[in-house]
């Protein structure tokens, strides 16, 4: 009998503590207060909700979770940005899967330049015995500086994933143009099936879509799960593109957000009748 790898990961739980650290941040934020367990697909699982809503928060105590550096990369980079430790990782247990991902790794968008620093860095440093490939060698073998910001991700994702891996994606999308968000997609996809599990914080509807996938939405009342076609993103930008003329018309007026809303109100109460 075959032995199932995923999920790597499997649950997480959030222990709030009592008193004074309990309504300070990380614990004031709702979905975080409201998290008591939260389970993961076995492919994807998608967070999302507004700036500010946590995912980003959650996404690197979970990272920091399984060894790698909260700000992002393989478990052998570290440099700080935010903070060097996430100040989650103490009260959140995972449960993981006894078999362990052959690869892993923290994409955040945010960080990727400072990463190229660091990796330029330490390949240039004098007495270094890493070579250029090596020291890119999820990038096939050349300096980040030498892409562009989009080329850079989306050669993380084909040549630096290595399946059979657990992934931490945040915001992916940002700098892929439209047509590379699909290869991003299809590369989920690839992987996915190569026994790779995905943990996403995003804002792109497209990756939304995705199928095999649960999506986790963060807001001020806490958490909850919802449908693809639940989540703002599918809804605004369906609506946006269906009727642009229009929406950049109200958009633009002194008033933009009341006359759209006004307009859905009546929409809705349309339907209602
Ligand atoms: N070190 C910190 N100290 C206090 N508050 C913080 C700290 N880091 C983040 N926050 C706050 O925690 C909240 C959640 O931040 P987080 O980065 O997790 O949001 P997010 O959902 O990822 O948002 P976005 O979609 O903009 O990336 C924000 O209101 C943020 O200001
Ligand atoms: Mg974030």
């Amino acid at each position: 009998m075959q032995t199932e790898a995923k999920p790597y990961l499997k649950s997480i739980h959030i222990e709030k503590p009592k008193g004074k650290e309990g309504k300070v941040f990380p614990f004031n934020i709702p979905a975080i207060q409201s998290i008591d367990y939260l389970d993961f697909h076995p492919d994807v699982t998608f967070f999302v909700g507004e700036n500010g809503s946590g995912k980003s928060t959650i996404l690197e105590a979970i990272a920091e979770s399984f060894d790698l550096s909260a700000v992002g990369g393989a478990k052998n980079i570290k440099f700080s940005s935010r903070y060097d430790k996430s100040p989650l990782h103490q009260h959140i247990k995972c449960q993981k899967n006894y078999i362990r991902p052959q690869d892993k790794y923290f994409f955040r968008a945010e960080s990727m330049h400072q990463m190229g620093n660091l990796l330029e860095k330490t390949w240039r440093e004098p007495g270094s015995w890493l070579s250029k490939s090596d020291v890119f060698s999820r990038f096939k073998g050349e300096s980040l500086h030498e892409m562009s910001h989009g080329e850079s991700f989306l050669e993380l994702f084909t040549t630096g994933f290595r399946g059979n891996g657990l992934y931490f994606l945040d915001e992916p999308e940002a700098a892929l143009s439209a047509t590379r968000l699909l290869s991003a997609l299809v590369r989920i996809h690839d992987l996915v099936e190569s026994q790779s599990q995905f943990v996403i914080a995003t804002h792109s509807a497209i990756l939304l879509a995705y199928p095999r996938s649960r999506i986790y939405l963060f807001n001020e009342d806490g958490h909850r799960q919802v449908n693809f076609e639940e989540t703002e993103h599918f809804q605004i930008t369906r609506d946006f593109l269906n009727n642009y003329p229009r929406r950049i018309q109200q958009l633009l007026r002194p008033t933009p957000l009341l006359d759209w809303l006004e307009e859905s109100n009546t929409e809705d109460k349309k339907n209602e009748d």
